[in-house]
């Protein structure tokens, strides 16, 4: 049974990732998917794969109203237009789980993910038409909410392969690829526990925080005797565009951020950068990509005492405009060689837009997709505060290497603290009857 329907909503727009294997809501649909018939399907029948339709489609579309599809080559929620809300979370299996139970819980999240994607219930009967002898099978929280372009991704962490004590505990050590070892220790990681690892990970984005935490809440309970909860992490607005149909947020030190990442828009830097090539190995990873996690921690306080000059010196660019200190207007590429009265560079030696850019970095480049967090306050008064920090690249390298050379001159370190890790490889988009990582256990 679908969820029930609540108001007036904006008519649903899908971005259709996989014209041939549109998925269909186990569920009853709701409102918005029989709305459907009537409203502008955009992006359908165009034969172009991936999210890239979803790209030209969005602008035109209520942000609530989206539908991404789950099925498709590469995973949704990666160069899909970031959403405004997040609900990350990464999962413990049960010590008992064999390796049946792990394939079992993928294809019963896989099947899940594909209704709530679609803005359906979970099950035959949703939230309040089963059996009044049994839970129900869907909690019930979503209804008559739209899809709000819900994605659902999947990530594989290292201890998934073989633990740090070396035990292989689902016959998967060698199938790990060998780029995906825990990240090194940075100069001035601050890392607490409790804020990285797992097996697996979940990363729900929506344009509704109902939407996104009523998926990993379900998703839970699924995996209820085979997984639980080990951390999890809340985003309330997103700290980049991966769209050139999207307008470059703001993130809590008020700056635009956002505005030289990857956009889907240029599907050559995507290939080159973000998606793992069948060249790259391992084979079941080709299409996939890995994740960086980072819970950054920002010293809001301290950052609102400082003087406007001295915020733009960190980050090399007008808090206003978001344009380079040397010249021109956000989308103006920055001029590090440009020099100012006394011979200074314009973009300080230490700013962060000059360490973090390709330039300096051997050309390495990553789609960034993070979320704005406060976590209520610590015990001095201070905002728990920060970004948490997502990041999509071919290889985990790439994040190392623009890291390492931030950790060691960032002028913007004075300003946060890297307190969670977690690296996750990410397997390419499921098969209709098929289910997330299955060319990992074929
Ligand atoms: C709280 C921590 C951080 C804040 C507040 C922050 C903020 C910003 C801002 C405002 C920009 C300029 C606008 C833009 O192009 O997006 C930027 C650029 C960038 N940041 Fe960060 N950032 C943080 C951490 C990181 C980390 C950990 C990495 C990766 C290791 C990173 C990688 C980049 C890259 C690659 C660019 C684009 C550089 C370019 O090509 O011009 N940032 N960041």
């Amino acid at each position: 049974m679908g969820r029930t329907d609540r108001g007036a909503a904006p008519e649903p727009t899908v971005h259709e990732a996989d014209p041939v294997s549109r998925p269909e809501p186990r569920g009853l649909s709701r409102r918005g998917l029989l709305g459907l018939a009537g409203a502008g399907v955009a992006g359908l029948g165009l034969g172009v794969g991936g999210d890239r339709v979803a790209q030209a489609a969005v602008a035109a579309a209520s942000p609530s109203a989206a539908v991404y599809p789950f099925y498709g080559a590469h995973q949704a929620g990666i160069v899909t237009p970031a959403q405004d809300r997040l609900h990350f979370a990464a999962f413990d299996l049960a010590a008992d789980a064999t390796r049946d139970d792990l394939v079992a819980l993928l294809r019963d999240w896989t099947a899940a993910s594909a209704s709530l994607a679609a803005g359906a219930a979970i099950g035959q009967f949703g939230a309040a038409s089963g059996s009044y002898d049994a839970p129900p099978e869907d909690t019930g929280e979503a209804q008559g909410l739209p899809a709000s372009g819900l994605t659902l991704t999947f990530g594989f962490d290292p201890a998934l392969f073989e633990t740090p004590a070396g035990v292989d505990r689902f016959g998967l050590a060698a199938r790990r690829p060998p780029l995906l070892v825990d990240l090194p220790h940075f100069p001035g990681d601050l890392l607490e526990e409790g804020r990285g690892g797992g097996d697996l990970c979940i990363q729900a984005c929506a344009d509704d925080p109902q939407v996104a935490v009523h998926a990993i809440r379900n998703l839970s309970r699924i995996a209820f005797g085979r997984a639980s909860l080990r951390w999890s992490q809340l985003g309330f607005g997103r700290t980049s565009s991966t769209s050139t149909s999207q307008a470059t947020p703001r993130n809590l030190f008020g700056f635009k951020d956002g505005t030289a990442n990857i956009k889907a828009e240029e599907p050559a830097v995507v290939d080159e950068q973000v998606w793992v090539p069948a060249a790259d190995g391992p084979a079941w990873l080709a299409g996939g990509s890995y994740l960086v996690a980072r819970r950054i921690r920002m010293t809001i306080e301290a950052w609102d005492r400082t003087i406007l000059r001295e915020q733009e010196a960190v980050f090399g660019r007008t808090k206003g405009e978001g344009a380079p200190l040397s010249g021109g207007t956000e989308f103006t590429e920055p001029d590090f060689s440009l020099a100012g009265r006394g011979d200074t560079p314009l973009i300080d030696a230490a700013a962060h837009v000059r360490l973090a850019h390709p330039a300096q970095n051997g050309g390495a480049r990553m789609l960034r997709r993070g979320y704005n967090f406060v976590d209520g306050n610590d015990a001095l008064g201070r905002l728990d505060a920060g970004l948490f920090f997502i990041s999509f690249q071919r290889s985990p390298e790439q994040f190392s290497r623009v890291q390492l050379s931030l950790a060691r001159h960032d002028a913007l370190n004075e300003y946060t603290r890297h307190v969670g890790s977690a690296l996750f490889a990410v397997p390419p988009g499921a098969r209709r009857g098929s289910h997330i990582g299955a060319a990992l256990f074929a």
